[in-house]
């Protein structure tokens, strides 16, 4: 059976990634990731694998081998002359409205790396968005392989405005005046444009290491905006020396690099470092957290609710091959994703409020919860943030975190405990349904208590198995 999406026939259990590359377009067909390139696109491929630049750049790229002709899917009409690529499968599919400031920070230095290496060889990358770079065990990769094509001889980087609006503005904005970008890349996901980014950065737009980004930025913008008005086509190759844009990548590199986040200090950056449990509580917690993941089989992917800077993450990640830690607060995911192991993908969102489907027919980028497929989840200390400060009924929070995976690790912290209270008088807040009894019964319901450790006299973690 087929289905139309996005006007292309796509067999069941297969989806559309990306349809808006002329060069191509990328399906998922039972789990592997395919990439259908034109004639044209296989032509930029075929210079890209030709070029010295491709055995330079491996271990930057995903790796990506050539179908034979005898295993491309069935039902999908590659173009004449085209081939079909198939990329090793990055395990969590992720955007840069969720990523920590040194997240982001890193897949500008990498596209800037890429870029560099590229144009020495006459070939570029012609978009620069921040998802195109995905990071995976070993570091970060290039995803979007059709986005290397070859350079127009003394054309200026194709992917520039791109690269400013998407990750140089952002990270400036997050750096320089405090501006948290994830909201607004969740909500704009074309980024800040040059002249908002003048506007809110105000006289600091002057400074002399901006001048020229962010000033000629906006005049090239002005100019190809006038042009496009007139009906002119702008030109993309304006004869700039090839040694003169290697240097501009330096600068840009230096730029960003010298770059550190500043987002207002929050409740959470030092919670570490003040637990409400007494030193003994603590041990014990690690201690369970690594008993009860370690007595089961390794999992694939195990998904940490409230991670915070990642203690307990990072505990876990012993018994994973990744880690997705999710938090709301992204100052102390920054500390997560500097500080985690390899395997530990560290994101910024509210689960009370996770990020929604969107594009075109919001079928282009799936809600997290959506790219999220978990083995395992773990919830500690957190359930009752959502209850008291989200709002949510504590049968809703059960029923949401039990469904996220087969196996779960929640603690549940009683209505007596200080922490709990304390949220209450905050919130003003009095919710008769949260009680360990209305928890118990909820599990209950969802699934069986598979072990149980006691963490202080109000604080128990539970591992869930869900029914089937
Ligand atoms: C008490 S700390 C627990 C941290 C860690 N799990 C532990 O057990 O020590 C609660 C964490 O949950 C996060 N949090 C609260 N509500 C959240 C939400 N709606 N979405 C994501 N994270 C949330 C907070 O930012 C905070 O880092």
């Amino acid at each position: 059976m087929t289905s139309a999406i996005f006007g292309s026939s796509v067999a069941a259990g297969r989806s559309i990634r990306g349809f808006r590359d002329p060069h191509g377009e990328v399906i998922v067909d039972d789990g592997r990731v395919l990439r259908i390139l034109t004639a044209d696109g296989t032509a930029e491929w075929d210079a890209f694998r030709a070029s010295p630049a491709y055995s330079r750049l491996e271990d930057r790229i995903i790796p990506t081998r050539v179908l034979p002709r005898r295993d491309w899917p069935q039902g999908v009409a590659v173009p004449t002359n085209g081939v079909v690529l198939e990329h090793q499968r990055v395990p969590v599919f992720t955007y840069a409205s969720e990523w920590p400031f040194s997240t982001l920070k890193r897949a500008a230095l990498l596209h800037l790396e890429l870029v560099k290496a590229l144009t020495v060889e006459n070939l570029t990358l012609k978009d620069a968005r921040p998802s195109n770079v995905q990071p995976v065990a070993g570091g970060f990769r290039l995803t979007d392989t059709s986005s290397i094509v070859r350079r127009p001889p003394g054309s200026i980087w194709l992917g520039l405005g791109q690269f400013c609006q998407t990750m140089l503005f952002p990270l400036l904005l997050d750096s320089l005046i405090g501006l948290p970008f994830q909201p607004w890349l969740r909500g704009r996901t074309e980024g800040f444009d040059v002249h908002l980014t003048r506007r809110l950065l105000g006289w600091k737009a002057l400074q002399p290491r901006l001048f020229s980004v962010v000033f000629l930025q906006s005049v090239l913008g002005r100019l190809t905006d006038r042009m496009g008005m007139a009906g002119v086509t702008p030109p993309n190759a304006i004869g700039i020396d090839t040694r003169k844009l290697l240097a501009l990548f330096d600068r840009l590199a230096a730029l960003v690099d010298g770059l550190r986040p500043n987002s207002c200090p929050t409740a959470w950056r030092d919670y570490e470092g003040m637990l409400p449990y007494s030193e003994a509580e603590t041990a014990s917690k690690r201690e369970a957290v690594a008993a009860l993941w370690g007595g089961l089989p390794r999992q694939r992917v195990l998904v940490d609710i409230g991670a915070n800077a990642g203690t307990y993450t990072t505990i876990a990640a012993r018994y994973a091959d990744v880690v997705v830690g999710i938090d709301e607060d992204a100052s102390v995911v920054d500390q997560l994703a500097r500080a985690a192991p390899e395997n530990v993908l560290a994101l910024v969102a509210d689960v009370a409020d996770p990020p929604p489907a969107q594009g075109w027919r919001s079928r282009e980028r799936q809600s997290l919860l959506d790219r999220v497929s978990a083995d395992a989840a773990m919830a500690l200390a957190v359930i009752h943030h959502l209850c008291f400060r989200g709002g949510v009924p504590l049968v809703e929070v059960v029923d949401f975190l039990t469904s996220i995976a087969p196996i779960s690790l929640i603690e549940f912290i009683d209505p007596e405990d200080e922490s709990v209270r304390h949220l209450a008088a905050q919130y003003g807040v009095v919710r008769p349904d949260y009680t360990r009894q209305t928890f118990l019964d909820a599990v209950a319901r969802r699934g069986r208590i598979l072990g149980e450790r006691k963490v202080s006299a109000t604080r128990h973690m539970f591992l869930i198995g869900k029914n089937c």
